[in-house]
């Protein structure tokens, strides 16, 4: 079994998905979608790389990408470094021009009527009705990122160029708890768990497309090595389950796990990282343990 498992950062492109082995009906992989200000520190981020030029200088045929990411502060969203690494060694993905990111919002694509919703609260000034789509200024993954055995220390954060409303008077941004220390039983086997993001529910599809979240326990470490072919997961956290017709999709990259911990508040402990490539609703997703690279993420947010 385990040599016929292909991996796959679960990296972009809403378009490929609809091509993945995944049926229709069954791409949501078990999920619930998303309201209105639910879940406000859920970020996506949006790629848009130049795929053809016209004499060497006119795009005319781009790329579009997708990853989820959460809110830190007013400026940072954490996410994962695989969604900036392209395979044939282009550096388009790396530019933080290429992305912008849109928050306050549970929608991929703001239709008509968020849109006039958005502008109407732009002209009165009211924030609820608002989303935000804020370029990218800079793009940092992790130093040791390296695409090779499993993509190794797959985070990375991202500023934005201006700062969003966040905070106690906001609802529609808040930022993502993380973990205060990187505690080994914190989540434990079996922890109730929940990832969030746009998956491969949005593939080929024309309408407006809403975040959906899916419950995934936390996955033993020893196993979910095996499945993947590998002696020690490193840094990471696995979740969810085995044949159970849930996971998570290529466009979940970066896309948050959150945990409860024993006092019943979801904290932040995972970023989304790979799943199988071919069946990703059969297998245990992987995730980068965040709170093993907190000093990281305090260093670079504050430098
Ligand atoms: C570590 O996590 C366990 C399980 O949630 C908890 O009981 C314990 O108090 C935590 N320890 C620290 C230092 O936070």
């Amino acid at each position: 079994m385990i040599k016929q498992l292909f991996v796959l950062a679960v990296i972009h492109v809403l378009l490929t998905c609809s091509a993945n082995a995944l049926s229709r009906h069954r791409r949501v992989i078990g999920g619930k979608m998303a309201g209105d200000g639910d879940w406000p520190w859920l970020v996506s981020l949006h790629g848009e790389i130049v795929t053809k030029k016209l004499f060497g200088f006119i795009p005319i045929a781009h790329k579009h990408l997708v990853c989820g990411g959460s809110v830190l502060n007013d400026r940072w969203i954490l996410t994962a470094a695989h969604c900036f690494y392209d395979r044939n060694g282009g550096t388009e993905k790396r530019k933080p021009s290429n992305w912008e990111a849109k928050l306050a919002s549970v929608t991929l694509k703001s239709n008509p009527i968020e849109k006039i919703k958005n502008f109407l609260g732009t002209l009165f000034n009211k924030e609820s009705w608002r989303y935000w789509e804020v370029d990218v200024e800079r793009i940092v993954l992790h130093p040791q990122y390296s695409n090779k055995n499993f993509w190794e220390h797959d985070i990375a954060l991202v500023r934005l160029s201006r700062s969003v409303p966040s905070g106690p008077h906001y609802d529609k941004i808040k930022r993502v708890p993380l973990p205060s220390v990187d505690n080994a039983s914190f989540p434990g086997v079996g922890d109730d768990c929940v990832m969030k993001g746009w998956g491969c529910r949005s593939g080929g599809a024309k309408l407006s497309f809403k975040a959906h979240s899916v419950s995934l326990p936390v996955y033993n470490k020893k196993s979910c090595a095996k499945i993947y072919g590998t002696r020690d997961i490193g840094e990471r956290i696995c979740a969810g389950y085995l044949y159970n017709g849930k996971g998570i999709c290529k466009g979940d990259s970066g896309g948050p796990l959150t945990c409860r911990n024993k006092d019943g508040q979801w904290i932040q402990v995972g970023v989304a990282s790979f799943s199988s490539r071919d069946r990703p609703g059969s297998y245990p997703a992987v995730f980068t343990r965040v709170s093993a690279y907190l000093d990281w993420i305090k260093k670079t947010i504050k430098g």
